[in-house]
């Protein structure tokens, strides 16, 4: 299998094939990487061309941070028209927010931008909504990364931690980190009390004494990270750290989360930034070895 990475991609691309020579996804799947060329014309379009030998069987890993992100993947998938398989991976998709029409007028562009893509298999990773899914012309899997997120977390030294989703939208990431380290999760859960006060607190658990990591997909502001860092530390929280799959840390989205008295920020390489200490790439290179199973 060619693995053909992105300009976003290009570290996590070097990692999956790492992954599948140290695993036992080897037994199965031998891998080359593929270099490919990105640059722009004088007019800010981007020229892309995969520059070794394009094989029968491709996987393109390419995040979708950027609107000329989503070009550079459009082009690589044009580029490798002539394999018999192709694999997409879009460890993190842009404009996947938007899955639903918010106000009249607008497009749902989670499906403007799936429905672009063209491939045998498209694989995304905690992708905002799996409704998406159904959008794109291909089979498709999205990846669990919040396991990868719990053995970082297992390995670092907590005072009776606790894992908490900053609302019940994120209660499954929550869950499924928790499992792997054995400890509490819970969510927040906003009452309104009158017109006017709305209570937030941790739906079952006392946060008082406790350090806890708040996980949610995507960290884009830090705005609903931050808020909650300040609303547990007042409620009595020890140390408080904040954990996301998708490290989209827009503007100053990290100095709002030292601001509110973070202690931490833990995130995976889906977006490559200083904070990416859990990488994906097992999770892909498992993911490469069933498709070539079955
Ligand atoms: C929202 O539905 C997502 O799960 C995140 O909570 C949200 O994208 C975080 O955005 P921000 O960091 O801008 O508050």
């Amino acid at each position: 299998m060619d693995i053909i990475a992105g300009p976003a991609s290009q570290l996590l691309a070097g990692r999956v094939k790492e992954a599948i020579e140290v695993t036992e996804v080897t037994e199965v799947l031998e891998s080359n990487l593929l270099i490919s060329e990105f640059k722009k014309f004088p007019d800010g379009e981007l020229y892309t061309r995969v520059v070794d030998d394009i094989g029968p069987e491709v996987t393109i890993i390419q995040s979708t941070v950027t609107d000329t992100d989503l070009i550079a993947l459009l082009q690589l998938i044009d580029a490798c028209s002539d394999a018999s398989r192709v694999n997409v991976v879009i460890p993190y998709m842009g404009y996947a927010r938007q899955d639903k029409k918010f106000k009249p007028g607008e497009p749902i562009s989670a499906r403007a931008i799936a429905r672009t893509i063209k491939a045998d298999n498209v694989y995304t990773i905690n992708i905002h909504d799996t409704s998406i899914l159904d959008y794109f012309d291909a089979k498709t899997v999205d990846l669990d990364a919040t396991p990868m997120i719990g053995k970082y977390i297992k390995n670092m030294k907590f005072i009776n931690p606790l894992i908490i989703a900053p609302d019940d939208g994120a209660i499954h990431i929550a869950k499924s980190a928790s499992s792997e380290l054995g400890i509490d999760y819970d969510y927040l859960e906003k009452t309104r009390l009158s017109g006017e006060t709305v209570s937030i607190q941790p739906k079952n658990v006392n946060v008082k004494g406790r350090d806890v990591i708040i996980i949610d997909d995507i960290i884009s502001t830090g705005g609903t990270v931050a808020e909650t860092i300040s609303l547990l530390r007042k409620q009595g929280a020890h140390e408080v750290y904040a954990a996301c799959v998708h490290p989209v840390l827009s503007n100053n989205a990290i100095l709002k989360l030292f601001k509110a008295g973070v202690k931490g920020i833990i995130a995976t390489d889906t977006i490559d930034k200083g904070v990416s200490v859990v990488s994906v790439a097992p999770v892909i290179a498992s993911a490469m070895a069933l498709t070539k199973r079955f």
